[in-house]
């Protein structure tokens, strides 16, 4: 038996509904089997900021980095909450496991399966994943504020690029592509005005590509991608970009594969130097928090990426099987919109038996 330590953190708003579902998913994907998950749970977010002030305890994330991987929900309180004011839990906890724990390749898959209503009419055959830039760029929090609360205020956020995590998100990305069989790798950035960045990272990718002489590499400007991703989603394979174009485009992704509570990911450390940390794309969505509303779908996709990664890539398949024919219909879905409990329960029902 091989006991896999799973560390947990469920977080704020729709985290924990999502989440108690991927994790019934991830239980009965592996009944039977000989893989054990020896969970830890750890409570942070902000909800946790408000009882005890803490955002990410020092022993917190030693202990969570003495774990195979991190299963994420989503943190993030109500918006315009006054008591958070002084919270930052998005760039204390959820960038600082990102970047602590060395996520750089974070991974954003796209596909529009059947029985799935994308956003757009025609929207093709779509199957890209994004390879975003994890660790860097305009997310490094190198900035501030000058003379704050006057009208001479000055604010910077300068975009942070080093050759060092260029090259081995680049890397990352080929490799990506050379597992894919249309080998075609899009890089997407905005070289025509951050041309200092976009310089760097011209240079290398053209490097890289060399040394992949059967992927077929394109560019385009951010802004351009926007309109292809929308007018023909089929042309993406992979794509590598930056943090921040990468967070904006995988929100349009998720919206083109037929909705952001499909949406799965993976904050990956390649090397394995750390825990890597799936979650899904998605916010803590205050709106529908403790409704039964939000769909778990991205959560337990989020959770076979994981089983991936963990080489676990047969029952990580079982799940995607069992998540694609719930799409498709196969599961009675009555008048009314399903509970996130009903999700789940759908999808441990069409999971296919163990080969
Ligand atoms: P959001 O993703 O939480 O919500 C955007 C919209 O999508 C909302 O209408 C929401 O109801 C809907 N939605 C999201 N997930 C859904 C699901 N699984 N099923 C059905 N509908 C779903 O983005 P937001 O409103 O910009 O952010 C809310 C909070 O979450 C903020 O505090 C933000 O910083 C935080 N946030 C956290 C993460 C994360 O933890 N990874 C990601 C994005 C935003
Ligand atoms: C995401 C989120 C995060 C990001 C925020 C909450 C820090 O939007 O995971 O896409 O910008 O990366
Ligand atoms: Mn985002």
């Amino acid at each position: 038996t091989r006991t896999i330590k799973l560390a947990v953190i469920p977080g704020d708003g729709i985290g924990p509904e999502v989440i108690e579902q991927a994790n019934r998913v991830l239980d009965a994907v592996l009944d039977g089997g000989d893989v054990v998950l020896e969970r830890t749970e750890f409570k942070l977010g902000a909800e946790r900021f408000l009882e005890t002030g803490d955002t990410l305890p020092e022993a917190e994330q030693a202990a969570i980095a003495e774990h195979e991987a991190i299963l994420f929900g989503a943190v993030g309180g109500v918006p315009g909450d006054p008591r958070l004011k002084t919270a930052n839990i998005e760039r204390g906890l959820l960038l600082k496991l990102r970047f602590d724990f060395d996520h750089y390749a974070n991974v954003r898959p796209c596909a529009l399966v059947p029985g799935v209503v994308s956003t757009l009419a025609n929207p093709g055959e779509v199957d890209f994943v994004v390879v975003r830039e994890g660790t860097e760029g305009p997310y490094a929090g190198n900035g501030g504020r000058l003379r704050p609360g006057t009208p001479a205020e000055v604010a910077t956020e300068v975009s942070v690029n080093t050759a060092y995590g260029i090259e081995r998100v680049v890397r990352y990305a080929f490799q990506v592509a050379e597992s894919r069989p249309r080998k075609t790798l899009t890089w997407v950035h905005k070289t025509n005005v951050l041309v200092h960045a976009g310089a760097t990272w011209q240079r290398i990718v053209e490097a890289v590509a060399a040394e992949h002489p059967g992927i077929a590499v394109d560019y385009m400007h951010v802004d351009a991608a926007t309109i292809h991703m929308v007018q023909n989603p089929s042309r993406f394979d992979v794509i590598v970009t930056d943090n921040l174009f990468g967070d904006i485009l995988t929100d349009l992704a998720g919206a083109i594969g037929g909705g952001i509570g499909l949406a799965a990911s993976g904050n990956i450390n390649p090397d394995g130097t750390f825990p890597s940390m799936f979650e899904p794309v998605h916010g803590s969505a205050p709106d529908i928090a403790g409704k039964q509303l939000a769909d778990p779908t991205a959560a337990i996709l989020s959770a076979a990426l994981m089983l991936d990664h963990l080489g676990l890539a047969a029952d990580g398949d079982r799940i995607r099987a069992a998540v694609r024919s719930d799409l498709a219909g196969a599961t009675d879905r009555g008048d009314a919109p399903r509970s996130t409990t009903a999700v789940g329960d759908a999808v441990i029902a069409q999971l296919p038996a163990r080969a």
